[in-house]
């Protein structure tokens, strides 16, 4: 039996594994089994005892090989070859009549082929198969980097392990959304409800849950869901002409795509298409949140292009979002990261939008005002897909006698410092900044998080301990915790003290873009972050940039540019943030880091354009001085352009190689 050449063998399991993988395909892809569970269940036992006995024979692909691996400890992160862009959202006929409107006069075409499909309520993933094969997937992540979490997406039997083709592409990526259908999700809360465990809100948590387990196993008995809406990089595919080319292609590859989807022409028939799935809504099997419209034609979607992060070809149509009326029992302020107080409106538990909703914001004092809430006011609550419950409006007329009205406080309910609203800001803010333990928990937690340093086991109630303990009064203390300090606290075992020491140990090894974000500086977000690491590769640079230099980073404005500016310069946050570095937190750099100690020995540079005050000779010398060369051309080799006005070729040819390019000011900083 246990013979390499025994063709039988490698016959018979070749044949099962085609069947069972045609099985699969019948019962996840088509909704249509054609044999029974028992049937099926006798053939992969079949397979199971042959590759036992024979396992030279088992390969990664073989259907009983999809749960593998072992438990992760964390997920890695994966940058996409190819950006997973969003949705612009529309929810008026005006806005798509603006949409198509533009289309048309963009194209020059008097009726647009719009192909169109369901908005899918899931998470969004990339599946990459190389020469058939699934090797790798990923979560979107922030578009531009996710998480590998390819094990868990081996365990969706709708996601074939090896493409149904005799051609396989040499690459495809195919990008899509992982759900669970209303049934599984029915099914699992019944079996947590059984156990006593937690249930899931709704649908899309439990997936992103479940496609969120280091344990493969967990998410094997989760039951996912997946379809395909989308193409990412390829290789040695047939020609696509059509967005609705390259989904059947898809389908005839073996891939779950929507059967809702549809090619139509023109306006009219996208607002069809919509009240069609709108009345369809509440008999899918999963959940949507709206449908999606996209210019059929990969050319017209060329010409078409994208502006900031979102196609203009295509667009979210969504479904209006959920409101309720429910009661506000009180109004309270919470003070924000920035020390913003926001007034939350404290409801009687009203499920809205597919959860239970007991806090809205009121979002500033003025908002409370012109929407007249009073405390005791009956309202209209309102949720749509993801975004926070707000309160839209209070009914007077079920207004109590004894109905409250709001007063802002004058004081930080948390800290006691005063509260001050600039004349031409609506946020009211406290002004105890890092004093104030609700804007450190609020900066630690920010710090800690998934997007940032990504420190697990940190999360809010702990903090919470940390600050009241006065065990964390910088950011920096996190990294000087002990094992004791953390074991004494309340529901902190050994164990998991050990764990967070080792997490914060692991967050200590970042890049600087998460590093900018995770200082959680005021209007620097995430994507203004990797802008910045983009543009100046380092630390030091973005230090020492100043306003006009800040600037000129694409995206950043004055407000932008100002509050950094302010941040990097106030002596608390350099020490916090060398105290950081010290600690060991650290990221790979552009060599600008060591012009700073002034190692210039080694460094290359290339001069261009009028700097504003040292002629081309005093530059030279200044850079000879300190041990640099400076030469005429710009190469691979070249490590730094410095560039004053009016440069020319030699800029963009230092933009193209990606080259470290660096203004007068920052030079004369660096030298100083
Ligand atoms: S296409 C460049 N099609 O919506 C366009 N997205 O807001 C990329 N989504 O991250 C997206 N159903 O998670 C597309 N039929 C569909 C979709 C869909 C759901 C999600 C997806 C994406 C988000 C964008």
């Amino acid at each position: 039996m246990n013979d390499l050449f025994d063709n039988d063998v490698t016959h018979k399991i070749a044949a099962l594994r085609a069947s069972i993988a045609e099985h699969d395909y019948k019962y996840y892809v088509l909704d249509n089994p054609s044999i029974s569970d028992a049937q099926y269940d006798y053939l992969f036992k079949q397979l199971q005892a042959l590759e036992e006995q024979n396992p030279l024979f088992i390969t990664p692909d073989s259907p009983t090989q999809r749960i593998g691996g072992k438990p992760l400890a964390s997920f890695n992160n994966i940058t996409h070859k190819q950006a997973m862009l969003s949705l612009n959202n529309a929810f008026e006929v005006k806005e798509l009549t603006a949409f198509d409107k533009r289309i048309r006069e963009t194209l020059g075409v008097d009726n647009v082929d719009y192909a169109v499909e369901p908005k899918f309520d899931g998470l969004a993933v990339t599946l990459s198969y190389e020469n058939g094969i699934f090797i790798q997937g990923a979560t979107r992540g922030d578009g531009y980097t996710g998480e590998d979490v390819t094990l868990n997406l081996r365990t969706i039997k709708a996601i074939p392990i090896r493409l149904l083709t005799n051609k396989p592409p040499k690459l495809l990526e195919i990008r899509g959304e992982v759900l669970m259908l209303r049934k599984d999700f029915a099914r699992l809360n019944a079996k947590q409800a059984a156990n006593n465990d937690k249930l899931f809100v709704n649908p899309r948590n439990a997936a992103a849950g479940s496609l969120r387990q280091l344990d493969p196993v967990i998410t094997a008995k989760r039951s996912l869901m997946f379809f395909a809406y989308g193409l990412g990089v390829a290789e040695g595919i047939p020609i696509l002409r059509t967005h609705d080319e390259a989904m059947q292609y898809l389908a005839n590859l073996s891939l779950p795509v929507a059967k809702e989807r549809q090619r139509v022409l023109g306006l009219p028939a996208l607002l069809d298409f919509y009240a069609d799935v709108a009345a369809k809504r509440p008999y899918l099997p999963y959940d949507i949140d709206g449908v999606v419209y996209k210019v059929n034609s990969f050319a017209q979607q060329n010409e078409l292009g994208f502006v900031s992060r979102a196609p203009r070809w295509a667009i979210a149509h969504k479904f209006p979002a959920e409101e309720a009326l429910t009661v506000i029992e009180d109004i309270t302020v919470q003070v924000g990261r920035t020390g913003a107080i926001t007034p939350v409106a404290r409801l009687k538990a009203i499920f809205v939008g597919g959860v239970n909703v007991t806090n809205a914001t009121l979002h500033n004092e003025d908002e409370v005002r012109r929407k007249d809430v009073h405390i005791g006011d009956t309202v209209i609550v309102r949720r749509a897909g993801d975004v926070i419950p707000e309160v839209l409006r209070a009914l007077p007329e079920h207004r109590p006698h004894d109905a409250k009205r709001f007063e802002m406080p004058t004081v930080c309910p948390i800290c006691g410092s005063a509260i001050i609203k600039l004349t031409d800001e609506a946020i009211a803010r406290c002004s105890g900044g890092l004093f104030c333990p609700a804007q450190r928990k609020q900066a630690i937690i920010h710090f800690a998080s998934r997007r940032a340093l990504d420190i697990e086991g940190l999360g809010e109630k702990l903090v919470d301990q940390l600050v009241e303990a006065d065990l964390v009064h910088h950011l920096n203390d996190i990294y000087t915790l002990t094992i004791e300090q953390l074991a004494g606290l309340d529901r902190m075992a050994t164990k998991s003290a050990q764990n967070l020491i080792k997490a914060l140990e692991l967050s200590k090894k970042t890049t600087l873009a998460r590093f900018i974000y995770a200082l959680g500086i005021r209007n620097i977000g995430e994507s203004t972050a990797k802008d910045l690491s983009r543009y100046f590769g380092n630390l030091v640079a973005i230090q020492t940039a100043d306003m006009d230099r800040l600037q000129q980073v694409p995206d950043i404005g004055p407000i932008v540019a100002e509050s950094l500016f302010k941040f990097m310069n106030e002596p608390h946050n350099i020490k916090v943030i060398n105290a950081l570095i010290q600690s060991g937190v650290h990221w790979p750099e552009s060599d600008l880091n060591m012009l700073k100690n002034g190692v210039l020995t080694g460094k290359t540079f290339v001069l261009t354009g009028t700097l504003p005050t040292l002629s081309r000779d005093e530059a030279k010398s200044l850079i000879e001085g300190a041990g640099g060369r400076v030469s005429g051309s710009v190469s691979k080799k070249t490590n730094f352009v410095l560039a004053g006005s009016e440069a020319g070729s030699k800029l963009e040819r230092a933009n193209e190689l990606g080259l470290m390019v660096i203004d007068e000011p920052t030079l004369l900083k660096l030298l100083a």
